[in-house]
C-alpha cells in the first residue's frame, strides 16, 4: 500500500472553482479560464508515494508545489479528487481526525525554520510531541535523541538566535524526527541556505534516510537538488504534472519539450551512474578457454579485448587481441598468462563524473562489477563521452530558454517567503514570523485563514 496517494487532485481558488475544474478536466490550460476569476493552483495531479521513498515535487514558482503539499496533510481541502494516507481517505476526515493525523503521521519542515525564538533548541525540537500531549520528560528525551541525529548534540539549551541558518534548519528537521512520524513533508526546506550548507544538509538527509527509511515528500524549485535527493521526481508545470520519473528517466527521456529544456542545465555526470550508461558485458571468455577460442570470440564481437569471467560470473580480468593472437601463433594452449587481472573496476552506483579518471588510466573499457565481483556491464570510453551529451531531441538552440527559466525560479524564491507564515524578512520581523510558522507546523488555522482570505 502506498504511504501517500494523490488521486486526480485539483485545487482551484475562487468562487467558480467547480466550473473551473470541469473545464480544466476537459484539458483547458489554466490561462484559458482566466475569465472565471479563479486561480487554478493544482490541476489533475495523481501519484503514489511508496513507504521509504523520497518523492520530490519540483516546479517553478507558482506551479502549485506548496498548494499540493498542503493538501497532502489536510491543511487545504482539495476542490476535487482525493488524498489517501496509509490507505485512509483524509479528504473525508473531520477536523479532529485531521489534526490527529497531522500530529501522529505527518510532520512538516518549512523553508524558514519556523522555530520559537524564545524557546530552547530542545523545546523547539520537542514541539511536535508537546502538541500531542507527551509529558515533558519523555518528549525532551526524544528531542535530545533527534538533535543528536542531526549533529546538534551540545546545543540543546541554546535558543535559535544563537544558531546559524543551517543549524536552525537542523532543529526543524530534528523536530520532525522527534515527532517520529512515518511521513515527513519538506517545503523548500533547504532553499534559504547557502549553497555549501545546503549541500551538507542534502547529504545529511540522505544519510539519515539510509537508517530511518521515512517517507519523504520534498519540494524544491532546484532541479539539481531534486535529482540528488529524489528516488522519483514529479515535475509540475502550471499546476499540472509534466512528468513523474526517476532522475535518469527524466534526464534521458524527457516527456516533453518543457521538461527537456528544464533538464538541459543539469550536471548529467553527477546524476547519471555507471549502471545507466553501461553496456552488456561482452565479449566474455572463460578462464579455461584456449587462446584460439578466445580470439574467435573477439573477432565475432569485433572487439580487440575480452573479459575473462568464471562460470559464477565473477570477473578474473581482461585479455587483449594482440597478446592472444601472438599466443595463437606460438601455439600456446593456455590463456592464464595473458590475463590482466588489474583492469579497472567500478561499482554500478558510481557517478559518471567519478569514472573519468579511471577510464583515462585504462586501455580496457571499465568493468562494472557488483558487490560480489560479478561482471554486470562494461563502459567503453566512447560510451562515457556520449553520455555527457543530452539526449538528441533537446536541440542546442533551446539552451537559452532553459537557462532563463532556471533564473526565474531562483528569483521567485524570495517572493514565496511569506507563504508559510514563517517570514524572515529582517531581524525585526523574525520573532513574529517564526512564532506564526511554528504554529503553522501543527495546526491548520493559518492556511485555512489564508484560503478564506483569498476568496
Ligand atoms: N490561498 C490562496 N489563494 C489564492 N491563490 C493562491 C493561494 N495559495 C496559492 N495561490 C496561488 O496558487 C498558485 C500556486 O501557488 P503555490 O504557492 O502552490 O506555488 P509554489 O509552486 O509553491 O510556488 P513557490 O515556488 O513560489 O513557493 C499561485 O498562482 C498562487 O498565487
Ligand atoms: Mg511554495
Amino acid at each position: 500500500m502506498p504511504a501517500v496517494r494523490a488521486d486526480k487532485l485539483y485545487k482551484v481558488f475562487g468562487k467558480k472553482a467547480g466550473k473551473a475544474v470541469e473545464l480544466l478536466s476537459d484539458g483547458r490550460h489554466r490561462d484559458e479560464i482566466a475569465d472565471l476569476n479563479v486561480t487554478a493552483a493544482v490541476i489533475d495531479v495523481s501519484f503514489e508515494v511508496e513507504p521509504g521513498e523520497i518523492f520530490v515535487v519540483m516546479g517553478l514558482s507558482g506551479s502549485g508545489k506548496s498548494t499540493l503539499i498542503r493538501m497532502l496533510n489536510g491543511l487545504l481541502a482539495p476542490t476535487s479528487g482525493r488524498v489517501e494516507v496509509d490507505g485512509t481517505d483524509i479528504t473525508a476526515l473531520p477536523k479532529q481526525g485531521l489534526r490527529k493525523l497531522r500530529s501522529e503521521k505527518i510532520s512538516m519542515v518549512f523553508q524558514h525554520f519556523a522555530l520559537f525564538p524564545h524557546r530552547t533548541v530542545k523545546e523547539n525540537a520537542a514541539y511536535g510531541l508537546e502538541v500531542r500531549g507527551v509529558p515533558r520528560e519523555a518528549r525532551e528525551a526524544k528531542a535530545v535523541e533527534a538533535l543528536e541525529l542531526v549533529g546538534l548534540a551540545g546545543w540543546e539549551d541554546k535558543v535559535p538566535g544563537q544558531l546559524s541558518g543551517g543549524m536552525q534548519q537542523r532543529v526543524g528537521l530534528a523536530r520532525a524526527l522527534a515527532a517520529d512520524t512515518d511521513i515527513i513533508l519538506m517545503d523548500e526546506a533547504f532553499s534559504a541556505l547557502d549553497p555549501l550548507i545546503r549541500r551538507d544538509m542534502q547529504t545529511q538527509l540522505l544519510e539519515l534516510q539510509e537508517t530511518l527509511g521515512k517517507t519523504i515528500i520534498f519540494i524544491t524549485h532546484d532541479l539539481n537538488e531534486a535529482m540528488r535527493l529524489g528516488d522519483r521526481i514529479c515535475v509540475l508545470r502550471d499546476g499540472r504534472t509534466a512528468q513523474i520519473g526517476t532522475a535518469e528517466e527524466i534526464l534521458n527521456d524527457p516527456a516533453n519539450d518543457y521538461v527537456a529544456q528544464f533538464v538541459e542545465d543539469v550536471d548529467r555526470t553527477r546524476v547519471l551512474t555507471a549502471s545507466s550508461v553501461m553496456e552488456a558485458p561482452i565479449p566474455v571468455v572463460a578462464p579455461d578457454n584456449g587462446p584460439r577460442a578466445a580470439l574467435r570470440t573477439m573477432r565475432e564481437n569485433q572487439t580487440s579485448y575480452a573479459f575473462v569471467q568464471r562460470r559464477d560470473r565473477r570477473l578474473v580480468g581482461g585479455i587483449k587481441e594482440s597478446a592472444v593472437g601472438k599466443a595463437v601463433r606460438e601455439n600456446a594452449k593456455d590463456l592464464s598468462a595473458l590475463v590482466d587481472a588489474g583492469i579497472e573496476r567500478v561499482s554500478p552506483d558510481t557517478a559518471i563524473a567519478d569514472l573519468f579518471a579511471q577510464a583515462a588510466e585504462s586501455t580496457f573499457p571499465l568493468a562494472v562489477v557488483d558487490g560480489d565481483e560479478r561482471l554486470v556491464g562494461v563502459i567503453p570510453r566512447g560510451t562515457l563521452l556520449a553520455a555527457l551529451a543530452p539526449p538528441e531531441e533537446n536541440g542546442a538552440d533551446d539552451a537559452a530558454d532553459g537557462g532563463a527559466e532556471g533564473e526565474e525560479a531562483d528569483g521567485a524564491e524570495d517572493a514565496e517567503s511569506a507563504g508559510d507564515g514563517a517570514g524572515s524578512d529582517g531581524d525585526g520581523d523574525r520573532k513574529d514570523g517564526a512564532e506564526k510558522g511554528a504554529e503553522g507546523a501543527a495546526d491548520e488555522e493559518p492556511a485555512a485563514a489564508e484560503e478564506g482570505g483569498s476568496k
